[in-house]
This record gives C-alpha cells, structure tokens and sequence, in this order.
C-alpha cells in the first residue's frame, strides 16, 4: 500500500526541472521530511546503462520504438526496484521526469500512437501515477537561451519544431488531467517557482489540494 507521495517534474530541457528539483530537496531537508530522488531516464544501475544508449549522440540509428521500449525498461525497473517500496515505507519519492515525458518526447515529437504509449506507460509503472507533476514551460526562445551553447545530447539536439511538439504534448497533459499536472511558467525566477511549487505541495501533503479544484 502506497503511503508516501509521488511529485514528478516535468517540461522541456533548460525549462529548470534540475534546479526546481535541488530547491524542492532542500526545503524538504529543512522541513525533516524523509525523501528519495530519483532521475529519468535512470536511477537504477540497470537503468543507468539504459541511459547511456539513449543519450548517446553516436546512436543515430537508434529507431523511434526502441528508443520508446528503451525509456519504458528504465522505467519499469526503476519503478518496481525503488519508486514503489519507497512510497510504501512512506518517503516523498521525486523523480526528475516520469512517462509524460514519453508522451511528449515519443507520442507528441515521435508521432507514435498515443493510446499504445498510454498503455505502455500503465505497464512500465505499474499503473503507478503522481500524485502532483510540475510541468515547467518555457518559450523556445528562452530554452536556447538557456542552452544554446551546451553540449547537447541525442534528444536535446532534435531541431526547434520536435522540441515545439514537444512542449505542445506537456501542455496537452496538462489540460487531460489539470487534478495532476501543474503548468508553472518556467520563465519566472528561480525563488519565484519554488515558493509556488513548495505552496502546493503542502497543500497535497494536508490533502487539501484536490478538494480545492474540484
Ligand atoms: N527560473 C529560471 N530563470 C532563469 N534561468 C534559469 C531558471 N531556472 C533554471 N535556469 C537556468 O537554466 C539552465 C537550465 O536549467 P536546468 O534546471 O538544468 O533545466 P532542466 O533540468 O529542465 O534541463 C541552467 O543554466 C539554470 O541555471
Ligand atoms: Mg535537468
């Protein structure tokens, strides 16, 4: 049985997930709430060596379906070894991305079918979802601004339409399920953000949250 809560952050890459993750760990430090991060894809050793293959810049042929099966192992993995026994010993669990980044990155930028990500995802977690996902947006404009000279991975060096699609997939699960998933404008600062994530997680820890929306 599920007691801890699970908050995920979401959005596209330089939209300040990292660095909304490091705040969010910190006040739970202060606070002497019990927590466990993780990041995706990743977080297990097998996963890791997942992460890898699909970071990898030199992988160009790797095919839109594997890299989706890839992400889906991580997950699976991820989630049975650690995501759920964590929460069932009643720790707040953070994941730096869970699977609406596989809708976005695979369904919406990909173009695979929706509905078969939809069931691939309730496999790959166990039919485990969030109770709160932060879904960071920001305008493509600032994203290069933000890391427009890094060195870019597989995924981040797609071209400024698949990223376009992609934070239009984040967006469309924010309005398929606005109970779960927070749309914060990335483009506010940092302190800003985090005192607005930080708000609503007390409130879902007093189980006021949803009752609030409804
Ligand atoms: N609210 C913000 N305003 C301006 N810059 C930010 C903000 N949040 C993060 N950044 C900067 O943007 C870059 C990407 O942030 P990061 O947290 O790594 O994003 P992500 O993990 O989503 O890719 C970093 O250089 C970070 O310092
Ligand atoms: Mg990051």
């Amino acid at each position: 049985m599920k007691k801890g809560l699970f908050i995920t952050f979401e959005g596209i890459d330089g939209s300040g997930k990292t660095t909304q993750v490091k705040e969010f760990i910190r006040r739970l430090e202060i606070a002497s709430i019990p927590f466990l991060l993780f990041r995706e894809p990743g977080g297990t050793e097998i996963g890791e060596k997942v992460r890898k293959i699909l970071l990898d810049k030199s992988n160009t042929g790797l095919l839109p379906i594997t890299e989706l099966l890839l992400y889906s192992a991580s997950r699976y993995q991820l989630t049975c070894q650690s995501i759920i026994p964590a929460l069932e010993s009643g720790k707040v669990v953070i994941c730096d991305r869970f699977y609406d980044s596989t809708t976005a990155y695979q369904g919406y930028a990909r173009c695979i079918d929706l509905s078969f990500i939809e069931r691939l995802n309730s496999v790959a977690t166990e039919s485990l979802v969030p109770d709160l996902t932060f879904i960071l947006d920001i305008s493509l404009l600032e994203r290069e601004e933000r890391i427009g000279n890094k060195d870019l991975d597989r995924l981040e060096q797609e071209d400024i339409k698949f990223q376009e699609r992609v934070r239009e997939g984040f967006i469309a699960i924010v309005k398929k399920e606005p109970e779960r998933a927070i749309i914060i404008d990335g483009s506010k600062s940092s302190a800003e953000i985090s005192d607005e994530i930080w708000g609503y997680f007390i409130k879902i820890r007093k189980g006021e949250y949803n009752d609030e929306i409804l």
